[in-house]
């Protein structure tokens, strides 16, 4: 008795991360400005009791039923990007959705909390429903992702989502599912609480074309697995200010990519190792909006700021690379890990529902006491 009250008061107060992504394409520097740099600062923080990062591929079949392959020669791709960052599988538990049974089964029951008008309202479901011209015949499965999502994250008693801010209807979704289970049923779930990166300029990081969003689609991807040399021809093709065509004109910084990432990335000891002629962002943004400063002089500094944030990355995965049975094999203990605990999650939910029959003894006694004569 003493050691299970213990036992939940411990729970209560550790804090549990729950992320993970599609594995549809190798991760890139928005993937990492907006979530997988904070991540990996998170775990090292020592202020979760858990952390599990979870690679979706069942969520990425939803809108690939047609290619699995695809789906499936990226779940190693984003393991070793996961592990390149520094995502540390002593500490995070890093795991495959579609291995864990348990979150169909949260899934199906969570179904009947959520009406069809509330997922057709979903931001984020509208916006996809466009981009994949889905509009006249839309998969059940891709419409009641956000279902699954919230299984995702309840399976684990996350308190803890850090995603980008696209991500922030799910999170809604989710604690609307959560406040409805617990007070139709019973208080089993947690409710989340999302964490977005606290630098605007991170949320967001545009393509290398200046276009809203780096989609693989438009190749105007920065890949946390490209060279050097990939890299700074990607940076010295950005898109910057159309209307700078000569040095002395004035520039804009407003919807100039390079400056966007200078931003997301440059801090000011940037500046003291590759351009000490300026003390700060603000300094070089002053110059560039007054006019004489060239574009090719900011992305060569631009480029000097990515690699020395990107080299570390490349070169742990080329490390990863050299084994890939045993990242392999680090996904099956993270699956088994996983598994374990959404099983826990699933039997208490089970019993909330009144669909705990052979572990309830009362209720075989009851059942038994009512056929008495
Ligand atoms: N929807 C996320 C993406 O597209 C991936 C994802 C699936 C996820 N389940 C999740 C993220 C649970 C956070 C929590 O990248």
């Amino acid at each position: 008795m003493a050691y299970s009250s213990y036992f939940w008061e411990d729970l209560e107060m550790g804090k549990i991360i729950l992320t993970g992504d599609r594995p549809t394409g190798r991760l890139h520097v928005g993937h990492y400005a907006g979530s997988l740099k904070r991540r990996v600062e998170l775990q090292n923080s020592g202020q979760f009791e858990k952390i599990f990062i979870m690679i979706a591929d069942a969520q990425a079949l939803t809108d690939n039923a047609d290619n699995p392959e695809k789906v499936r020669q990226n779940v190693i791709e984003v393991a070793l990007d996961y592990l390149a960052c520094g995502l540390d599988p002593a500490k995070s538990t890093l795991f495959i959705q579609s291995q864990i049974a348990e979150l169909c089964e949260l899934s199906f029951y969570y179904m009947n909390l959520v009406t069809v008008s509330r997922l057709q309202r979903n931001p984020t479901v509208k916006t996809e429903i466009q981009m994949r011209n889905f509009e006249t015949s839309i998969p059940v499965g891709f419409f009641t992702y956000p279902i699954s999502q919230a299984a995702d994250i309840t399976a684990f008693k996350a308190t803890t989502v850090p995603v980008g801010e696209d991500q922030l209807p799910m999170i809604e979704q989710t604690k609307e599912i959560v406040h409805k289970f617990n007070s139709v049923y019973a208080p089993v779930l947690v409710e989340p609480e999302v964490l977005l990166p606290d630098n605007s300029a991170c949320k967001r990081l545009p393509g290398i074309d200046g276009k809203a969003k780096m989609s693989k689609s438009l190749g105007n991807c920065i890949y946390l697995a490209d060279s050097a040399d990939e890299v700074r021809t990607k940076i010295m093709s950005m898109y910057t200010d159309p209307l700078h065509l000569q040095v002395s004109d004035p520039g804009h910084i407003e919807g100039n990519t390079v400056f966007t990432y200078l931003d997301a990335f440059s801090k000011p000891e940037h500046f003291e190792r590759y351009l000490p002629e300026y003390a700060n962002l603000d300094e070089l943004k002053a110059h560039y909006t007054r006019g004489g400063l060239g574009d090719v002089k900011v992305k060569k500094f631009l480029n000097n700021v990515m690699q020395e944030e990107l080299e570390p990355i490349r070169n742990r995965r080329a490390e990863y690379e050299k084994d890939i049975p045993e990242i392999y094999n680090i996904l099956k203990k993270g699956s088994e890990e996983a598994r374990a605990v959404a099983a826990q999650t699933l039997s208490e939910v089970k019993s909330a529902m009144k669909i705990n029959y052979f572990e309830d003894a009362e209720l075989i006694k009851a059942q038994s006491e009512k056929y008495e004569k």
